[in-house]
C-alpha cells in the first residue's frame, strides 16, 4: 500500500490539513484452528496476516463524519447525531457501529474524515470487517481518548457492534486476533473466559497458503446464525443433566456418554462438531509447542472432515479445494478457515512444492468449478497499531 498516494487522495477529497491526518492499520486474520467454537465459548487458534486495512483520519469541530473508502464506490457524509442508524446494506455500517458503541459510552463524537484502504478480499472469510472495525475503534480511542479503553475494551466493543449494530452473531475470534495478534506467533483463546497465550508459529521449511475460493459466501449470514442457534439448542438437551450454559464447557469424554440426551440426530452433530474441534485446538496446541507440525497438520485434516459432515458449513467449492490441497505430496494439512459456506481455504505447505501447490491446485480447483481460485502466502503479523 503507498501511503504517499493514500495521503494525496485523502487531501483531494477532504482538503490539505493544517495537520496530517494520522495512519492506523488493522491486519486481517487467518484461523488456523479452532472453527465454530467461539460463539459456544471454546477454544480458537488464529494469528493476525499482513493484509488489512489502513485507515487515515482527521477530527474536526464542524459535526459531521465523512466516510469514504478506496475499495468500495459509496461514501457519505452524516451529521454526528445520526450515526446510529445503519445505511442500508453498505460496509459504512461497520464504522458506524462502531461509532454507535462510542456514543453509548457517552464519549462526545466531533466531526471526522476518514480514508479507509484495505487489501484483504472481501467476503473470503479473512476478517475484512473486523478490519475495519478494529482500525476505527484503535483511531478513536487514540484520537478521543476517552476515559482509557484498553484493547480487550476495544475487542469486546467490535465484537458488540457486529452482533447488535450489523446484526451477525458472531463469536469474538476475529476482533480479538486483529487487536491482538503478534508476530510470528498464534493466538490461543479460551472464548469462555478471555484467557490467552501466544504460541510460537513460525514454520521452518514450510509456508502457510490461503487459498481463495472466489465463492462468494451468499447466505453464509443467515447460515451462520442458524448454527448459532442449533448450538444454543444443543446446550438445552445437554444442560438438563449438567449444569453447562455452553458447548465449549462440556469435554469430549462427557459428551461421549451423554451424546443420546441430545434426540435430534442433525443437532447431535453439530455438538459433535464443537466439543470435538474444542479438543483439536488443544492437540493443536501441544503440538506446535512440540513443533511436530505432522501432528498439527493432520488435525487441521480432521478439523475439515468435521466441518464438512458435521457442522455443514463446506461446500462443493471449499471440499474441492481441500481434496486437491492433501492429495498433493508435500502437504502437511489443508482445512476451511473462517465461516465456510465460501471463502478460504488454509494449508500447510513444504517450500519446495508451494509453486506447484498453486499451480496444481489451482489447475484441478478451475476444472471442477470453473472457478479461478487466488492464493497468497501468509505472514503471522502484529495486530491492529499506528503508523507514523
Ligand atoms: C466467522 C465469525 C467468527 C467465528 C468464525 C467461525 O469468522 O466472525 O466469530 O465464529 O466465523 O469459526
Amino acid at each position: 500500500m503507498d501511503l504517499k498516494i493514500l495521503n494525496e487522495l485523502f487531501i483531494k477529497m477532504y482538503g490539505k490539513p493544517e495537520v496530517g491526518p494520522r495512519c492506523f492499520f488493522a491486519p486481517g486474520r487467518v484461523n488456523l484452528i479452532g472453527e465454530h467454537t467461539d460463539y459456544n465459548g471454546g477454544f480458537v487458534l488464529p494469528c493476525a496476516i499482513q493484509h488489512g486495512t489502513y485507515l487515515l483520519v482527521r477530527p474536526n469541530a464542524d459535526g459531521v463524519v465523512r466516510l469514504g473508502s478506496t475499495n468500495m464506490e459509496f461514501s457519505t457524509a452524516i451529521p454526528v447525531g445520526e450515526l446510529s442508524q445503519k445505511v442500508g446494506n453498505q460496509w459504512v455500517n461497520y464504522p458506524l457501529g462502531i461509532f454507535d458503541q462510542f456514543r453509548k459510552l457517552g464519549i462526545t463524537i466531533p466531526g471526522f474524515e476518514m480514508l479507509y484502504s484495505g487489501d484483504i478480499p472481501n467476503g473470503a472469510g479473512l476478517s475484512s470487517s473486523a478490519s475495519i472495525e478494529m482500525v476505527t475503534a484503535f483511531a478513536l480511542n487514540m484520537i478521543l481518548k476517552p476515559v482509557p479503553l484498553e484493547m480487550i475494551d476495544l475487542v469486546k466493543m467490535a465484537q458488540r457492534s457486529e452482533n447488535e449494530f450489523v446484526g451477525l452473531n458472531c463469536g469474538i475470534m476475529d476482533m480479538f486476533a486483529v487487536g491482538m495478534g503478534h508476530k510470528d506467533h498464534a493466538l490461543f483463546l479460551n472464548c469462555l473466559t478471555l484467557e490467552h497465550k501466544r504460541v510460537p508459529f513460525v514454520l521452518r521449511g514450510f509456508k502457510l497458503i490461503i487459498g481463495n475460493t472466489n465463492k462468494q459466501r451468499g447466505l453464509a449470514d443467515s447460515k451462520y446464525n442458524e448454527r448459532v442457534a442449533e448450538c444454543q439448542l444443543a446446550v438445552t438437551y445437554l444442560s438438563q443433566s449438567l449444569p453447562v450454559s455452553k458447548l465449549g464447557e462440556i469435554s469430549f469424554m462427557q459428551f461421549f456418554k451423554m451424546q443420546e440426551e441430545i434426540p435430534d440426530e442433525l443437532i447431535r452433530r453439530r455438538a459433535r462438531h464443537v466439543i470435538s474441534e474444542n479438543q483439536r485446538v488443544l492437540n493443536s496446541v501441544s503440538s506446535l509447542l512440540k513443533d511436530d507440525i505432522l501432528q498439527f497438520g493432520a488435525l487441521m485434516n480432521a478439523s475439515h472432515e468435521s466441518l464438512r459432515d458435521n457442522y455443514e458449513v463446506t461446500g462443493f467449492e471449499l471440499d474441492t479445494m481441500v481434496a486437491e490441497a492433501q492429495k498433493m505430496n508435500g502437504v502437511v494439512g489443508s482445512r476451511m478457515t473462517g465461516a465456510g459456506f465460501g471463502g478460504c481455504t488454509v494449508s500447510i505447505v513444504r517450500e519446495d512444492v508451494v509453486d506447484k501447490f498453486i499451480e496444481q491446485v489451482g489447475y484441478e480447483y478451475h476444472l471442477k468449478t470453473g472457478l479461478k481460485a487466488d492464493f497468497y502466502i501468509a505472514e503471522v503479523s502484529d495486530g491492529v497499531r499506528e503508523i507514523k
